[in-house]
């Protein structure tokens, strides 16, 4: 049987890696895995159980949850205990709380032995979020760091909310980042931070073709090392 690959991608909140892991691993034939949408119904349950205040009651609503994630047609959809949250998990609110509710070191062992459940199913995956090359899977095959400068990153927010319908102003955007990017990479758990490993891609001036391209030459690389023949779509 020829091993399952490992693919992480890590990096700060609007650099690209939603777009660019999905097409990844729609062209590879992979399982995508959105580890911050794990992060986002969670603190969107918090938020509508009105329990954000008390990290106690948010760790033990995370371990009697159980969490769906499925990928299909472009999009990753999740449930908690059955019932369908994926409209809700980028609302405004979810941003705004998001960072603070990943800094509860027990939900992240919570999470972080799910997603280790969800990688070792039997496929290869691409599971991105902001420790997976370094925590959730510090021996994964490819590790990829992406990065982009703020200004690109708010854009590319803001054009998101645009083609749901919402105008939430550059400014409100930016600051939201910048907010979330301290917290996410100063906590004491697992903050974001690059592995040492892990191969730097600056997605501020590439197109997101390029960059899906030098991520599948990467893992081209390492299949070839290893022995193991891709599909490449
Ligand atoms: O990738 P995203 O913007 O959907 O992630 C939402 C938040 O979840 C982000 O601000 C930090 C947190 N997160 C995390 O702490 N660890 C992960 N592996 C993924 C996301």
């Amino acid at each position: 049987m020829s091993k399952n690959l490992i693919i992480a991608i890590d990096g700060p909140a609007g650099s690209g890696k939603s777009t660019t892991a999905k097409i990844v691993a729609q062209r590879l034939g992979f399982l995508y895995i959105d580890t911050g949408a794990m992060y986002r119904a969670i603190t969107y349950m918090a938020i509508r159980n009105k329990i954000l205040d008390d990290q106690r009651k948010i760790v033990d609503m995370a371990g009697k949850s159980e969490i769906e994630l499925d990928f299909t047609d472009g999009l990753t959809k999740i449930k908690i205990n059955g019932e369908e949250l994926t409209d809700h998990i980028r609302s405004i609110d979810v941003n705004e709380n998001v960072s603070n509710v990943s800094k509860i070191e027990e939900l992240r062992k919570i999470l972080v032995n799910k997603q280790r459940e969800m990688g070792t199913k039997g496929q290869s995956v691409v599971m991105e979020g902001r420790d997976i090359g370094t925590v959730v899977f510090p021996n994964a095959d490819v590790k990829i760091f992406l990065t982009a400068i703020i200004d690109e990153r708010a854009k590319r927010r803001a054009k998101e909310f645009a083609d749901n319908g919402t105008h939430v102003p550059l400014n409100e955007i930016k600051a939201n980042l910048q907010n979330r990017d301290i917290i996410d990479s100063n906590r004491d758990t697992s903050p974001l931070k690059q592995a040492l490993d892990a191969v730097v891609v600056d997605t501020s001036n590439v197109t997101i073709q390029e960059q899906v391209n030098t991520i599948i030459d990467e893992v081209h690389k390492t299949a070839n090392k290893l022995g193991i023949e891709l599909n490449i779509n």
